[in-house]
């Protein structure tokens, strides 16, 4: 029973729909009809600028530790997997949210909240890739994708056993998923960059 209830409360922690939540109520705006149409930190930079971007990024990795410690806390004596299915639930709220309908944000960030409290140095080496990425090409999507697909490497050269490895995969797997629109946009070179004078103003 407890078991449900981690996963039940770590998806609620994740679906909380803070990008959603900041720009309608601050800007009166819908963030998804602006810019990219995610609720996430990247667009909501775009839309409102640096601050309430970075105030999203924080909420939402915020999410995604938060669901990993209460899963661990309410789990203490079960097999560790059972958190790593609660991480899972707190990602797929935030791309899936029930506050939403069932739509949601690409997951970035509450991945990053995830691996930050489970793998610390994935966490760093992520963080790393991501920016990077940005900072080399200003497409924020790409530093997400690749960041993703090295965190399974660096489970697997750091020695971390195969349910670790194989949740990595599913991470980054969702992180492609939630990313399918950007990457046509990448193949077709119509992907949006970020640049730093228009922030705010999408
Ligand atoms: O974390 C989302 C980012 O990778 C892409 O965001 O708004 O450019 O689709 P966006």
């Amino acid at each position: 029973m407890s078991f449900i209830f981690a996963v039940l409360l770590s998806y609620l922690i994740g679906s909380i729909p803070s990008g959603f939540l900041l720009t309608k109520y601050l800007m009166k705006k819908d963030v998804r009809k602006y810019g990219s149409g995610n609720i996430g930190a990247t667009n909501v930079a775009r839309v409102m600028g640096l601050k309430s971007g970075i105030i999203v990024a924080v909420f939402d990795i915020l999410k995604g530790y938060l669901g990993v410690l209460a899963a661990q806390l309410i789990l203490a004596n079960s097999a560790p997997i059972w958190v790593l299915i609660a991480a899972v639930a707190a990602i797929a709220g935030h791309n899936w949210s029930v506050f939403l309908g069932f739509s949601g944000g690409k997951g970035v960030a509450t991945t990053f909240g995830v691996i930050l409290r489970l793998y610390p140095l994935a966490f760093l080496i992520y963080g790393l890739i991501w920016l990077a990425f940005v900072l080399k090409t200003r497409y924020v999507s790409l530093g997400s994708i690749i960041g993703a697909i090295s965190l399974p490497f660096t489970l697997y050269f750091s020695g971390f056993a195969a349910q670790d490895i194989i949740f990595a995969c599913l991470l980054a797997l969702f992180v492609i998923y939630t990313h399918r629109e950007n990457i046509k946009r990448l193949l077709h070179g119509k992907e949006n960059r970020m640049d730093p004078d228009k922030l705010g103003k999408s």
